[in-house]
């Protein structure tokens, strides 16, 4: 096969849902129909439970369980699908936005009860930032929810996009009767015990026939609604979704496998191919002949006896070969790997060869950090990997003099991991660590502990957010950056960055010093 039919078969997309939405059940349910797995719970049971939120070594390990499922891959109507793997788990939050920076698309579960939730709002942000072309799949229909309009409703204002709906559910919960395919034209009809659905072609739904499958009032529901829908909402473009601008909505019940299949039929078919990636220097485009790719995701191995990791590249570009010489570009090294792995539901294999779009761990004994880029000798820095302002902080203490190399190479190493972010103040040196859940200041304090021998120790402190900073205008950035001194810190690229103390002294902030930009993401 050419570099060229291997980027057209491929799909590279991630799920994201607000944690019990059903993004575990609905992967599942897509690598069943792909036979990537043979029985439903194989995913699951990777899943990090909610019950073990007290215990951080318990997630740990069931985090590194989780890396089996970090790509599970499988071909469907000869398109090879890769689907990214992004925790649910709140405090592993930041993993999931780094995941995203290496798909093409996204699946985005709604619950029909819950609509949309507070972490659905953050990751769909983190999506938009690149204009990923996103479906949204309304999950749950078994179960009583919030009306079908009143759902488009917020996924236009909370979540701003513009939804097109491509299905229309028929009831729901003990009224749930199935879907009305609009894009296809087809009526499908809920089967509660588990049976194959009833798949019937339905181009009219002016046709008297319609009350023989869903009964009289269903039908004139149904005809009400899907008029009000075609005047309502656009019409489906295939090119306004490949730009981020438009989204398709389907409606199914991901448990009883319904509607899954209309969502991955229709995914496949519109879905994008591996895209084109932003560099510092250029644009990459993926049929370029050299190698490039990414890091976006670093795991420890769970073997504190040794410091290994796994670094996960998204190949971009050309083709990755085993036992071929790359530029690790940051280092200025070349570096070859002689056993690439790929992580595919419940199977670890080396691979010989990966083309874009795939993704291959990379073993590694500390060489990488998140966002490194490999290359055949071009020296590239992709964009579009932030940082974003962490929510928790902490002042970093070494509680033991005699370990401080220790202490300072551990956490310099857990940063590259991007286990959790660091800053230096600008004045005192402090080091204070930052996080997006309380767990992680806990899985640092032990890792230090047990793989690099250092122990600190932690001290409160209340902030708002870390926000990176730019400047249209030489001398007002002067002044702001004399006045607030003592809430100015590095992070650990060097970046000068603002430690405000609440929303109340930021918002005054951004008002004296308008020509000052104060961003929440390392990237802009
Ligand atoms: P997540 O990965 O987004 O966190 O969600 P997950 O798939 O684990 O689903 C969360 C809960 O919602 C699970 O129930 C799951 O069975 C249920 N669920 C998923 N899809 C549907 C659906 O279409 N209809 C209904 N009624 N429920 C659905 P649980 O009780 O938390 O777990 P379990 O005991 O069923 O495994």
């Amino acid at each position: 096969m050419t570099l060229v039919e291997e980027i057209n078969k491929r799909r590279t997309f991630g799920i994201v849902s607000h944690p019990d939405a059903g993004k575990t059940t609905l992967t599942e349910k897509l690598l069943l129909f792909g036979g990537a797995i043979q029985v439903a719970g194989a995913v699951k049971s990777n899943k990090i439970k909610k019950s073990a939120t007290s215990d951080f070594m318990d997630i740990e390990r069931q985090r590194g369980i989780s890396v089996a499922t970090s790509v599970m891959g499988f071909l469907y109507r000869d398109k090879q699908i890769n689907i990214l793997d992004t925790p649910g788990h709140k405090d592993f939050q930041e993993d999931t936005y780094r995941t995203l920076t290496a798909v093409d698309s996204a699946i985005v579960v709604i619950d029909v009860a819950k609509g949309v939730e507070p972490q659905t709002e953050k990751l769909v942000e983190v999506c938009k930032m690149r204009e990923t072309p996103m479906i949204v799949f309304i999950n749950k229909l078994d179960r009583e929810g919030k009306d079908g309009f009143d759902l488009l409703d917020e996924v236009e204002q909370k979540i701003n996009l513009k939804a097109c709906p491509l299905s229309w559910p028929i009831g729901m919960g003990q009224r749930f009767k199935g879907v009305y395919n609009i894009y296809e034209k087809k009526l499908v009809l809920f089967n509660p015990h588990g049976k194959q659905e009833d798949i019937i072609e339905f181009t009219n739904l002016d046709d008297p026939e319609l009350i023989n499958h869903i009964g009289e009032s269903a039908a004139e529901e149904l005809r009400e609604e899907v008029n009000m829908i075609q005047e309502i909402y656009p019409a489906f473009d295939k090119e306004a979704y490949l730009n981020g601008e438009l989204n398709p909505v389907f409606f199914g019940s991901a448990i009883n496998n319904f509607g899954v299949k209309e969502l991955l039929d229709c995914f496949v078919e519109i879905a994008p191919k591996p895209l084109a990636r932003q560099t510092e220097e250029r644009i990459i485009q993926p049929d370029e002949n050299k190698l490039s790719g990414f890091v976006f995701k670093i795991h420890a191995n769970m073997d504190p006896k040794h410091r290994d990791r796994i670094a996960f590249l998204r190949v971009c570009s050309g083709e990755f070969k085993r036992n071929t010489n790359y530029l690790h570009v940051r280092n200025n090294k070349k570096m070859k790997f002689s056993n690439p792995t790929t992580f595919m539901a419940s199977k670890k294999e080396i691979v010989e060869s990966a083309f874009p779009g795939d993704i291959v761990g990379l073993y590694d004994s500390g060489n990488f950090k998140i966002g490194d880029a490999l290359t055949e000798g071009e020296k590239v820095t992709f964009k579009g990997i932030p940082s974003f302002s962490p929510e928790m902080f902490r002042i970093v203490h070494n509680a033991d003099p005699m370990k401080s190399k220790q202490l300072a190479k551990g956490l310099s190493q857990l940063m590259d991991e991007g286990v959790a972010q660091m800053f230096t103040k600008e004045f005192g040196g402090t080091i204070i660590i930052g996080t997006v859940g309380a767990l992680q200041f806990d899985v640092i304090q032990y890792r230090l502990e047990h793989e690099y021998s250092a122990k600190c120790t932690y001290e409160p402190l209340h902030l708002h957010k870390a926000c990176w900073l730019t400047s249209e205008n030489d001398t007002e950035f002067k002044e702001f950056t004399q006045r607030r001194k003592r809430d100015l810190a590095k992070d650990k690229d060097g970046n000068l960055v603002f430690l405000a103390e609440s929303a109340w002294q930021l918002k005054t902030m951004q008002e004296t010093y308008p020509k000052v930009g104060f961003h929440f993401t390392s990237d802009f």
